[in-house]
């Protein structure tokens, strides 16, 4: 381990040095595709349908931008480093030979950049619109690899129709969520894992398989514990929005998807995240409202919230935190949050155990 790596991150809490937040330049609907049917929120599927291809409604994106210019400066304001990809054309249309799309955004790192401990890691995303997504943060990737950190990507994928089920469709009540992608190679999104020092928690999802799960175990070794958890959650994607990491024995829950707190936690505080506040009319093109739960942690007790999320700062308050409020909702109308909105470049902190 190279303790003056620019990039070094065990936790999900350890005192945040350094960050990558996303741009909504160019933001654009993914094209159409099978893999979006699993994910997008009932009532969605023909506004993707309609509109993939086009840009995200300009009204949103400007409101958006000035919501990242705020979280920007609260994020310097107390001490972290704030890093920006490079935007790039979304919209111009590329193609592997076996199918052809346009591109999304350059909004959620933490979707395509996995870090852990020194590697940065460009994620085999399932998705064709998100392909070349990666591009817009090589800038940052190869001065942090100049600089000491190392820097991996998994295997590229094919994302040929071998690896959708192209058949999928939604499982009955009570039975065991239904996935659209295969076995049919390792595709993985950083958002369906959380460090928790020598322990990784992953979820499967519809964008990350065993395949990608088990070569990101090998590429970690014997360092890590890659530890898979299942969740009464009928279309995951992404990790955020179910279990969040607050502190070392604090863990915020999203009380319909985790029924049963799976054991390792046994010693932890669990903490059932409030209702969303969210109001029925606000558009939420790619997420549920509980995006409510995608904050980020500055340390152990300073934590970014949304501003209007009044039932979530009373939570935290009452949990011992310091919450910081930032508006973000016009944000959260592109699918994500705070947590989204970043990749944790460095924390300091070193590599520990918390589970069992
Ligand atoms: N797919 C999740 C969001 C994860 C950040 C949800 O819609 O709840």
């Amino acid at each position: 381990m190279d303790i003056t790596s620019p990039v070094r991150a065990y936790t999900e809490w350890d005192p945040l040095e350094e960050v990558i937040v996303g741009i909504v330049d160019d933001a654009s609907f993914p094209q159409w595709h099978s893999a979006l049917e699993p994910v997008l929120p009932h009532g969605q599927l023909e506004t993707f349908r309609r509109h993939g291809g086009q840009p995200f409604p300009p009204e949103i994106l400007r409101a958006a931008d000035r919501e990242l210019t705020e979280f920007v400066r609260i994020l310097e304001g107390e001490g972290v480093t704030v890093r920006r990809p490079e935007a790039i054309p979304q919209r111009r249309p590329y193609s592997t030979g076996a199918w052809a799309s346009t591109g999304m955004y350059a909004a959620m790192p933490r979707d395509s950049l996995l870090v852990v401990g020194d590697d940065i890691i460009e994620c085999p995303m399932a998705w064709r619109s998100r392909y070349y997504e990666n591009l817009a943060y090589r800038p940052l990737l190869k001065e942090y690899f100049h600089r000491g950190a190392r820097w991996s990507a998994g295997p590229k994928p094919e994302l040929s129709d071998e690896l959708y089920d192209l058949s999928w469709t939604e499982a009955d009540r009570g039975e065991p969520a239904r996935l659209i992608v295969t076995e049919f190679e390792p595709t993985f999104d950083a958002a369906d894992f959380l460090r928790c020092g020598r322990d990784i928690i992953a979820q499967k999802s519809n964008v990350t398989n065993e395949f990608g799960i088990e070569w990101l175990r090998r590429h970690l070794g014997g360092e890590y514990r890659v530890r898979v958890l299942e969740f009464n959650d009928a279309h995951p994607m992404h990790i955020d929005a179910t279990l969040s990491l607050l502190a070392p024995g604090k863990l915020l829950v999203n009380p319909e998807r985790v029924v049963n707190v799976p054991k390792m936690f046994r010693k932890w505080d669990i903490l059932p995240a409030p209702a969303p506040a969210l109001p029925d009319s606000h558009p939420l093109y790619m997420t549920s409202k509980w995006i409510n739960m995608n904050i980020i942690m500055l340390d152990e007790k300073r934590v970014i919230v949304e501003a209007r999320d009044d039932p979530m700062i009373s939570a935290l308050k009452g949990w011992g935190f310091d919450p910081i409020p930032c508006g973000f909702r016009n944000f959260n109308s592109l699918g994500g949050s705070f947590h989204c909105a970043t990749v944790d470049v460095r924390r300091a902190g070193t590599l520990e155990s918390y589970l069992d």
